[in-house]
């Protein structure tokens, strides 16, 4: 069922974008499309070769883009049923979620960070999920959202959205003022997890520095970015990162070390700004360096991720049933 129309669309489109110009920033160059009912590519990673982007999507399956189109790769959870799960948009736990997911280029092994099924790994080509962790300090993950991996230890850092709240009660979780959203970290080569940080309003974005020192995480809900130190004096301590004006969800790092936030409608009365969503480049110090306004790729849809590779441009969305290639 993987077709090949996200093709046709791709072409049509890039002519289409080319036409109108670019006079508000963004401009598509190519539209990744699931095929439908499938939903929601919220987050987008490579392999150690350059290979993908890879995704998770609504019914619980890993997919990975190769020669124009999405195939399907892999799973996360162990007790997936196939016949029930593959192509459903709304689909039970049972199915999955991936969300976050990463690639540890020293093992050859995929991380996830699935909504229900806690935090899983794969092998380099794909297949079948062994579970990590389902629960810290005796208590059952309720919602997995992001994870971001540290090459040189290949030490996991993830978070979970909410402790009350699961995926599929987004919409109370967004009016409840939650903040039982923390950042943890897992050590693959002795099996230990810890808790780095509690009481985040929906950690939906993690992403560590490029020299390893300290680790972001953003809070969705509270429409700021926390920093937390990894090393040096201030170890074990955080800050506040920076303020926004809207709700921050993935956060991605690129080769510069600079990191890309994807910003979205602030919650409450609409917004003066007509741009959102909107994507943020900061440098390592909070600076913000660029914002592009991706309404032309998205409209007001949530945009989950804008993430920066091998000299492209990627973004994602919780609920949209594409994914974009652009300019910004
Ligand atoms: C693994 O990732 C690190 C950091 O991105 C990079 O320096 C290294 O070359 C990568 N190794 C391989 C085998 O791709
Ligand atoms: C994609 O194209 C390359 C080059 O033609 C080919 O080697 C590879 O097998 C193709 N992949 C799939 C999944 O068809
Ligand atoms: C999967 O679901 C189908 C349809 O409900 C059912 O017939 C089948 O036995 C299930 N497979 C497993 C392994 O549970
Ligand atoms: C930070 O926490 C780690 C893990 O609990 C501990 O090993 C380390 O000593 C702590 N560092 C400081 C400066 O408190
Ligand atoms: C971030 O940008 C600001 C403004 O240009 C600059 O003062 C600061 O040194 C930069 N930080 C880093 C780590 O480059």
């Amino acid at each position: 069922m993987m077709g090949k129309t996200g093709v046709v669309g791709i072409v049509i489109l890039q002519m289409c974008w080319q036409w109108m110009g670019s006079s508000e920033g963004q401009r598509l160059v190519a539209r990744l499309d699931l095929p439908p009912p499938l939903t929601g590519p919220e987050s987008l990673a490579f392999d150690s070769i350059g290979g993908g982007p890879y995704t998770g999507i609504s019914d619980g399956r890993l997919l990975k883009f190769e020669n124009g189109t999405f195939l399907e790769f892999a799973y996360t959870s162990p007790i997936r049923n196939k016949t029930t799960c593959d192509g459903t948009s709304d689909q039970p736990e049972t199915c999955g979620r991936p969300l976050g997911l990463g690639f540890n280029n020293r093992t050859q092994e995929w991380y996830i960070a699935d909504a229900y099924q806690g935090l899983v790994k794969v092998p380099s080509y794909g297949g079948r999920p062994t579970q990590l962790l389902t629960s810290i300090q005796g208590r059952p993950f309720r919602f997995l959202d992001a994870l971001d991996i540290d090459p040189s230890t290949g030490i996991v850092y993830f978070t979970e959205a909410s402790a009350n709240y699961q995926l599929k009660d987004m919409q109370q979780l967004l009016s409840s003022g939650d903040s039982s959203g923390s950042l943890l970290s897992y050590d693959p080569g002795t099996g230990q997890a810890r808790v780095l940080l509690r009481n985040l309003a929906l950690a939906g974005g993690v992403a560590l520095s490029g020299d390893g020192s300290f680790v972001l995480v953003t809070e969705f809900l509270a429409n700021r970015v926390i920093r937390f130190w990894l090393t040096g004096p201030l170890q074990n301590t955080s800050q506040v990162f920076m303020l926004l004006p809207g709700r921050p969800d993935n956060i991605k790092r690129n080769p510069r070390g600079e990191f890309w936030i994807a910003v979205n409608t602030p919650l409450g009365p609409p917004s003066t700004t007509a741009f959102w969503p909107l994507g943020y480049r900061v440098n390592s110090s909070g600076f913000i360096l660029q914002i592009v306004p991706l309404t032309q790729l998205y409209q007001n849809q949530e945009v989950s991720e804008v993430h920066e590779y091998n000299g492209a441009f990627y973004s994602g969305s919780l609920l949209a049933p594409y994914a974009t290639i652009f300019t910004p």
